[in-house]
């Protein structure tokens, strides 16, 4: 772990309160991605801490997981594979439902996406409740990949997010609560 680092992510991610609704921190990325420096910052520490591993894909979850995933696959020079919100994938696909905090969701993946016996690094920006990337996760390894990691730049530890993806590997970066 770099300190500095997680500073300067730290700096770099802008806290609102009540969004979307009263009593949330909503943790916005938008102002770590419009800084080149904390965005390269970012990405490369995330690409960095895989670089040894075997990685053939990385799997970025929509919306945020798709810039910062897409960045990480170009750094590491490997394919990128987008975990998609239902109906916006045109050829087959698998999907799993999962919870919100009001209600449910989908996430989508092509059946063809991933190359056989597939490691993949699965990205998103934050983690809170798990659900969705336990959702990505789940349908990375139907599609039979091995999930080597699941990485996000944020972990919201008090919402128990990491304890849900069980025996994988979870690399985030800094934890706020
Ligand atoms: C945010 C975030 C993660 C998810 C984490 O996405 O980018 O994907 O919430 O929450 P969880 O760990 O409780 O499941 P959001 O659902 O707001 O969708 P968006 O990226 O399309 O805006
Ligand atoms: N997704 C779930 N909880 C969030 C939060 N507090 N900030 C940003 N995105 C989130």
């Amino acid at each position: 772990a770099d300190p500095a680092l997680a500073e300067r992510l730290r700096a770099a991610i802008r806290t609102i309160p009540d969004y979307p609704k009263p009593g949330i921190l909503f943790r916005d990325i938008t102002t770590l991605l419009s800084n080149g420096p904390a965005f390269q910052d970012a990405v490369n520490a995330i690409a960095g801490r895989f670089a040894d591993e075997r990685i053939d894909s990385v799997a970025g979850i929509e919306a945020r997981g798709f810039v910062l995933g897409g960045a990480v696959a170009h750094a590491m020079g490997v394919g990128f594979v987008p975990i998609r919100k239902s109906g916006k994938l045109p050829h087959r696909t698998i999907s799993r439902e999962y919870a919100l905090e009001y209600g449910t969701d989908r996430l989508e993946v092509h059946i063809d996406a991933l190359p056989d016996n597939a490691r993949v690094l699965v990205i998103d920006d934050l983690i809170a409740t798990g659900g969705t990337a336990l959702a990505g996760v789940e349908l990375v390894e139907e599609l039979g990949g091995h999930v080597v990691a699941a990485a996000f730049v944020i972990d919201l530890p008090d919402l128990g997010g990491a304890a849900r993806l069980a025996a994988r590997d979870v690399h985030v970066e800094i934890l706020l609560s």
